[in-house]
């Protein structure tokens, strides 16, 4: 399998008053085309800003972030605009869309940031919303989904236009367990579709235990990496 992600001994200090947070002390990890990873850890760990990190949405203290072979922190701030928008997708743990508009307009979003034509951006929603499953809430506005439905419709937001890496912080730390379960199976039937890579952020000890491989962060460090076939 060919290599998408290559982590070298990231490191990420937070200057905290007198103090310096070590946040990120030393995190390696490589990560293959395809591949779907499950990141556990307690609260504080650093899973968040290990995502932050590799969605380029901050930059890391020292060490290097390769991507397709290309290292990340080096790239200037319009390189890095356009990775996020073209390789990366976030899902988080807040559906964070924007209440004024329905479902097909808010997965639209990051199409018409891409420039695509609105019946393009438009035809993109639709498809990506009927991936998972909400072909009949088109036209809802977030207000009038249900819990699991807003988060359907900003994992649709994620991927409509088919990130290579689909980063999800906890996506179902709001959840009850069976719409949890839900939103859980429609993870690993997009990774299966698409064959888009994924890094999720869980609590969830069941849906941990689902992932073929399991990283385990503590205290700023990878404790574990198990893979199990
Ligand atoms: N901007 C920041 N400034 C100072 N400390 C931070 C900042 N962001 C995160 N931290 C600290 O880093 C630690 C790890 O945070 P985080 O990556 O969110 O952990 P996790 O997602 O595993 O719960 C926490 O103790 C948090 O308080
Ligand atoms: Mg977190």
């Amino acid at each position: 399998m060919a290599e998408l992600l290559n982590v070298k001994e990231l490191k990420k200090y937070f200057r905290h008053g007198e103090k310096n947070l070590k946040i990120l002390k030393s995190v390696s990890i490589k990560v293959d085309e395809g591949e779907m990873l499950g990141v556990v850890g307690a609260s504080g760990a650093g899973k968040s800003t290990l995502l932050h990190l590799v969605g380029g949405l901050d930059s890391p203290t020292k060490g290097s972030i390769f991507f397709k072979g290309k290292d990340i922190t080096k790239f200037n701030s319009n390189q890095l605009a356009a990775y996020r928008a073209k390789e990366i997708g976030f899902v988080f743990q807040f559906h964070h869309l924007l209440p004024a508009f329905n479902a097909v307009e808010n997965v639209m979003i990051p199409a018409l940031i891409q420039r695509e034509s609105r019946d393009k951006a438009s035809k993109l929603s639709k498809d990506a919303l009927e991936l998972v499953g909400l072909k009949d809430r088109m036209t809802h506005k977030p207000g009038q989904l249900s819990g699991g439905e807003q988060q359907r419709v900003a994992i649709a937001r994620a991927i409509v236009m088919e990130p290579s890496l689909l980063l999800a912080d906890e996506p179902t730390g709001n959840l009850d367990s069976k719409t949890s379960g839900k939103i859980n199976d429609l993870l690993f039937e997009l990774n299966k579709k698409l064959d888009m890579t994924m890094l999720v952020v869980t609590h969830n000890i069941k849906l941990a235990s689902l992932f073929a491989r399991k990283v385990t962060m503590a205290d700023g460090e990878i404790r574990g990496d198990e893979s199990r076939d």
